[in-house]
């Protein structure tokens, strides 16, 4: 029986051939649709993620059975992420529920409460066959309820992610090169050299977060130089939110779900179809 699978798998497969995983943030039934649809239809791996709030109000376990029925339907590996978990026994009610993947995220820490926070959630996770990702380094912006000023944002060091990686047993690394969540004041300036050093001293999926709004050449440069997941939130919100505000524009006294969710469904597909390209995980399964 086919079943929702770790990110294992699909990340390495990703390091080895060279491109990388998209992850989207999910909210509800429609978004949930719209990635899985559109990632079957190209041939991709997927990663669904939610995080804290999100999980909290979307219901583990509804986007677990959704997640469930979706593998049933589709011949394509789906993985289902908690993204940005701070809290330990969060990840382990939901890794119960049937989740397989978590990003740990323990940099507000010192780097040696990351290490042990960070192997204290592998511990757990690997007894279930279920992957792990933490950060290193500081992204800049704000994802959920964790909000990082421009000050407080710090670079990935090279040697200090040997060591973590070593030291935690992680499945993927998280990286700081410059991107930060939500959308960017002027154009986002990437330390590409940086992740190259990176890639060649760590041999495990390394992890872009706050990929929006970036533009498409820049992402594709980290991936030729070493990123293997693509996390994806604002770019999927913000054209959701247009395209029902544009429906409710034309059509004021509209009120039937089914009528202004589907052209927001629509414009999702697209910019998933999109993503999928820049993430060259088309044709990968
Ligand atoms: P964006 O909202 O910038 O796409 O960031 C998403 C993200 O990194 C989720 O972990």
């Amino acid at each position: 029986m086919k079943e929702i699978v770790s990110t294992k798998e699909m990340l390495f497969n990703a390091m080895k051939k060279g491109y990388a995983v998209p992850a989207f943030n999910i909210h509800n039934l429609e978004t949930i649709q719209s990635v899985l649809e559109t990632a079957a239809k190209l041939g991709s791996p997927v990663i669904l993620a939610g995080t804290p709030s999100t999980i909290e109000y979307a219901g583990g376990d509804y986007i677990v059975a959704i997640a469930q029925a979706a593998v049933k339907k589709y011949d394509i590996p789906i993985a289902i992420h908690l993204d940005h978990f701070e809290d330990p026994k969060e990840i382990i009610k939901y890794l119960d529920m049937g989740f397989k993947s978590c990003m740990i995220d323990a940099s507000l820490e010192s780097f040696e409460e990351n290490i042990r926070i960070t192997k204290d959630v592998i511990k757990y996770a690997h007894g279930l066959g279920a992957t792990v990702e933490a950060e290193l380094g500081r992204l800049g912006g704000q994802e959920d309820n964790i909000v990082v000023d421009d000050e407080n944002a710090a670079y990935t060091d090279p040697k200090s992610a040997v060591e973590f990686v070593e030291r935690t047993g992680i499945d993927s690394l998280a990286v700081a090169i410059g991107t930060a969540h939500g959308l960017y004041k002027g154009e986002p300036k990437l330390d590409v050299e940086r992740l190259k050093i990176i890639r060649k001293l760590i041999s495990i999926p390394l992890v872009l977060h706050g990929a929006s709004d970036v533009p498409d050449e820049m992402v594709k440069r980290t991936i030729e130089y070493g990123i293997n997941k693509v996390n994806v939130a604002t770019d999927l919100k913000i054209p959701f939110a247009n395209a029902i505000k544009k429906y409710f524009n034309e059509h004021p006294d509209a009120n039937d779900p089914r009528k202004y969710l589907t052209p927001a469904k629509k414009t999702m597909m697209e910019v998933v179809r999109h993503k999928i390209e820049v993430c060259g995980s088309a044709s990968r399964v």
